[in-house]
């Protein structure tokens, strides 16, 4: 086990759909994250967040946030080392909602690691690129592999979701990224 102190990661879920599998994705991811290194993991529902679409007069980077909710958005993410963004495709991209939660603020983002968990009919790779180059385009310290899980069509048509069992042979590329996450806080 690596030993990175009580470090936070902010597990953010990308999906905010009113019959989403996010949920049951990401506390699969966090609690593999949790057991494999000594990190603690938490989870962040963006319904829980009030973001208004863009509603900021000045631009995230001046660091200047007229919202109080926007403020309490800003701490959350610096108070944060890490990050894992778990999030769906949609029509070959990622949702807006995890955009505009992205686009909130700025330099909270900067420097620090990023663990990127898609899903999809394949895998949501396309999302997963897209989600990259957003990171790149912050400084964030991408982790080297982006795990992506293919759901069946059963389960893109609602069907539950038991990640233990449907991801059983992904679960050892989520424990790598989630170790190297810890590795690349640990020299943070
Ligand atoms: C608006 C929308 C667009 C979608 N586009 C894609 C897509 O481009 N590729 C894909 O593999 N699946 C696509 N899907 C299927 C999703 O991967 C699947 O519904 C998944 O469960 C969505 O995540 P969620 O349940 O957490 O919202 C789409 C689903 C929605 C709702």
């Amino acid at each position: 086990m690596i030993q990175s102190g009580k470090c936070k990661v902010l597990v953010i879920m990308g999906s905010v759909r009113a019959k989403r599998h996010c949920p049951t994705l990401a506390a699969w991811i966090a609690k593999i994250g949790q057991a494999e290194t000594d990190l603690t993991f938490e989870l962040v529902d963006l319904t829980a967040w009030s973001l208004p679409m863009d509603d900021e007069p000045d631009i995230p980077a001046t660091g200047l946030y007229l919202h109080p909710h926007t403020r309490k958005w800003g701490e959350k993410i610096a108070q944060a080392d890490a990050f894992v963004f778990v999030s769906p495709q949609y029509n070959w991209g990622y949702p807006a909602v995890l955009k505009n939660a992205i686009d909130h603020c700025y330099h909270e983002w900067r420097g620090k690691p990023l663990l990127i968990v898609t899903y999809g009919g394949h895998g949501g790779g396309k999302c997963a690129a897209q989600l990259k180059q957003v990171a790149e385009g912050l400084k964030m310290r991408l982790v080297s592999i982006m795990p992506g899980l293919t759901l069946t069509r059963e389960m893109i048509d609602g069907a539950p979701i038991t990640p233990d069992m449907d991801f059983k042979e992904q679960r050892p590329q989520i424990q790598q990224g989630c170790s190297e996450l810890a590795e690349m806080v640990s020299t943070s």
